[in-house]
């Protein structure tokens, strides 16, 4: 009995040495293996995510929210939000897309400061020239830093672009005016994680920086004296390293591991399931990151289930064109962390999973028909296993 628990206990200490050196970091954390220098980088840039600008400091005059985590907020900082954007362009067939700069920008904002407000102006208007409007719910960005890293070769691997298969599944990567593969925002449109958040100063909050120094029109128009008492730039690019270095070194979400057998089996059949359906063509599981002198970054398996390229998603889901993706093209989102959001699809309006599958059209169509005729234990299977990613 003695030599038993003994013989127990070194198993057990076995077990939980396996299970500590495998131990993901929690949603919020920052990657395992960061420098100190790195792990310090993340902690001061969270706190610029966080810094809630006031009009003295730069907010506005136009803006949609005061702070990075006021949106990116849910279950923690870095998360989902619920805020919804409005963006709106004008796109002429076959190919002509307009962001419209002249008259705002595609992302409108809807929120005005004091000063603004004294002066009739309470947020931006949709531009008269935009041929179509979008909602945009707010993305989590868990695990971004290893997207960020992923070689354009690795994306540009599973372009379908000349003749769709069988399968009906083309896609292909949109590219920024220079020719970069984009792969951020619902549309793919901007190429780099330290592009997305320079962009997201100005175009969120209101706050100028070094390399958008001048505020933005409101619709067009400059904004009126006295409405903008901060110095431009509003923020220094110090300050924008420090949350790019928050959101590179952002953790991806921890995969769910169920302990209870029946959950286990399930979600097995599940992922069988998700290739059979061909879910995974478009979901792509693993990608792998380029050689970086970052340690934490260099040569990583990431599990983002998308092939970062843009899909045509039928007329249904279709809204604004965003530089070479149509109004119904939409970049494949990234399953990682599903369990953590609450609303589904590029504007929210899929109150559950289920029901955003059920809403693929386009060249999703075939994937849905096979999801849509599998029986209730296959669908929950399915399910279950998105659970875990
Ligand atoms: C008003 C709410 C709001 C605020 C404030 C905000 N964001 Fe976002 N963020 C969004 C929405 C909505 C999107 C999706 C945009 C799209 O799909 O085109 C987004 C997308 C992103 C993405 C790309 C995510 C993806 O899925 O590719 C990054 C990175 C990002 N935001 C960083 C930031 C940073 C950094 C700040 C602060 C400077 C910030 N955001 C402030 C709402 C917000
Ligand atoms: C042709 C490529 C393609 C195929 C095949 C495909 N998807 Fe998608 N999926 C997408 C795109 C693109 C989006 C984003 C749509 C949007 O935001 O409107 C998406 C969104 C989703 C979402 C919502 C994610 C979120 O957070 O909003 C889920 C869940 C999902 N897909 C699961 C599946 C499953 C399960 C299958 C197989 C039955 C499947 N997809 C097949 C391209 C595809």
């Amino acid at each position: 009995m003695k030599e038993r628990s003994v013989l127990g206990a070194l198993l057990l200490g076995v077990v939980l040495c396996a299970c500590k050196s495998a131990k993901q970091p929690e949603l919020g954390e920052p990657l395992a293996d960061l420098t100190q220098a790195q792990r310090a980088q993340f902690d001061e840039g969270k706190k610029v995510f966080q810094r809630v600008f006031e009009p003295k400091d730069g907010l506005g005059p136009l803006f949609n929210s005061t702070s990075c985590a006021e949106c990116h907020e849910q279950p923690v900082v870095g998360g989902v939000g619920d805020e919804i954007e409005i963006h709106a362009t004008r796109f002429l067939a076959p190919n002509s897309c307009d962001p419209l700069f002249q008259e705002g920008g595609p992302v409108i904002q809807q929120d005005a400061t004091p000063l603004l407000r004294a002066k009739g102006i309470e947020k931006e208007q949709i531009p008269p020239s935009a041929t179509s409007q979008a909602r945009r719910s707010t993305p989590p960005l868990f695990g971004f830093g290893l997207v960020d890293a992923i070689p354009e070769s690795a994306i540009l691997s599973h372009e379908r672009r000349h003749g769709a298969y069988r399968d009906g599944i083309a896609g292909h990567a949109n590219r920024t005016i220079d020719g970069r593969v984009g792969r951020f925002g619902r549309k793919a449109a901007v190429a780099t994680l330290s592009d997305f958040n320079a962009g997201a100063f100005p175009q969120e909050m209101g706050v100028t920086t070094p390399s958008s120094p001048v505020e933005e029109t409101i619709n067009g128009t400059p904004v009126p004296p006295d409405t903008d008492p901060a110095p431009d730039p509003e923020i220094t690019a110090e300050d924008i390293d420090k949350v790019t270095a928050f959101t590179r070194f952002l953790a991806p979400p921890p995969r769910q591991v169920f302990t209870n057998h029946t959950n286990r089996s399930l979600a097995r059949r599940g992922q069988k399931l998700f290739a059979r359906l061909e879910c995974a063509v478009c979901h792509i599981p693993k990608m792998k990151t380029g050689p970086t002198g970052i340690k934490a970054l260099d040569r990583k398996t990431v599990a983002l289930y998308s092939d970062l390229l843009v899909h045509d998603m039928g007329a249904a889901l279709a809204d604004i064109c965003l530089g070479q993706a149509h109004p119904s093209d939409f970049r494949t989102e990234l399953l990682m962390g599903l369990r953590f959001r609450e609303k589904f699809l590029h504007d929210g309006s899929a109150k559950t999973v289920q029901e955003a599958i059920e809403r693929h059209g386009g060249e999703a169509q075939n994937a849905r028909d096979r999801f849509k005729a599998l029986g209730d234990k296959d669908k929950k299977a399915l399910l279950k296993f998105l659970e875990t990613i």
